[in-house]
């Protein structure tokens, strides 16, 4: 990941962007919210979770639009450390995955994001084990809570992302120091799930922790301090909510 984005020298955190579809988003509208948000300075791309192959974006359009606001936005000057990554989301019945995640690729797609509580490992592994799939995969969390929350019941979600690790992901939502989800509990967990991810396990890479959920400018530092440097700050509403519009959002994360 540091190699595509070009931060292998500086180590610096990076910066993530969410399109929030809930408001019916089109394709167009998507293409022109990553380019304000890449003219602003953001680092990687992502679909939300809800967002998929909705009749107003339908997926494979959207995946050749964004990716070319996103060529505009670097012929412009955006972004010269290094590469843009892009994830939409695959997240489909496991026997289709592949088959969507090929799709994906020949419309210029460069990562792609799978909702590993959707689709539990087989999907992932059948993606990282194929080698047309030479894309990193960021792992959404959506509904874990059901399975890791309950004090007495469940699985610890350490043992989620390490299982993902193994599976093949390049990268995972793991929470926030402060933002909207979570407790308490957090400032033990996440430590926990960072040197699950990103302890040496020999030839198996280590993952970066994407910290999600309520996270704004105002309180990365809170996040960076738990986590260390090898993680993403994945912005949404706090980037697209700015009172100046998305690019001046983005500038500010
Ligand atoms: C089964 O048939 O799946 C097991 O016997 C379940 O046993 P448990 O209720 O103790 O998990
Ligand atoms: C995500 O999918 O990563 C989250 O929806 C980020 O959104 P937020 O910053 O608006 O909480
Ligand atoms: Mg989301």
């Amino acid at each position: 990941l540091r190699e595509i984005v070009g931060t292998k020298k500086s180590r610096r955190p990076h910066v993530g962007i969410t399109i929030k579809p809930k408001m019916g988003v089109t394709d167009t509208g998507a293409a022109q919210q990553f380019y304000e948000a890449a003219m602003g300075g953001v680092d990687t791309f992502k679909d939300d979770e809800t967002y998929h192959n909705q009749w107003c974006s339908p997926l494979l359009d959207r995946v050749a639009k964004v990716y070319e606001a996103l060529d505009k936005a670097k012929s412009e000057g955006a972004h010269p450390e290094g590469d843009y990554m892009y994830a939409p989301q695959v997240t489909v019945d496991s026997e289709r995955s592949l088959e969507v995640a090929d799709k994906m690729i020949a419309h210029g797609a460069k990562g792609l994001m799978l909702n590993i509580m959707a689709t539990w490992y087989p999907a992932l592994r059948a993606l990282a084990e194929d080698p047309s799939i030479n894309v990193p995969i960021h792992l959404h969390r959506a509904s874990h809570a059901a399975l890791t929350r309950h004090p007495r019941h469940g699985i610890s979600f350490k043992v989620v992302a390490g299982l993902g690790r193994v599976a093949g992901g390049d990268m995972i939502h793991v929470g926030t120091a402060r933002g909207k989800l979570g407790d308490a509990i957090k400032f033990v967990e996440i430590p926990e799930i960072i040197d699950e991810i990103q302890k040496p396990m020999d030839h198996i890479a280590p993952m970066i922790g994407i910290a999600s959920g309520g996270l704004t400018p105002n309180n990365y530092h809170y996040s960076i301090d738990l986590m260390g440097l090898d993680i993403q700050l994945q912005n949404g509403g706090a980037v697209h909510g700015h009172p100046w519009g998305t690019k001046a959002g983005a500038t500010a994360a």
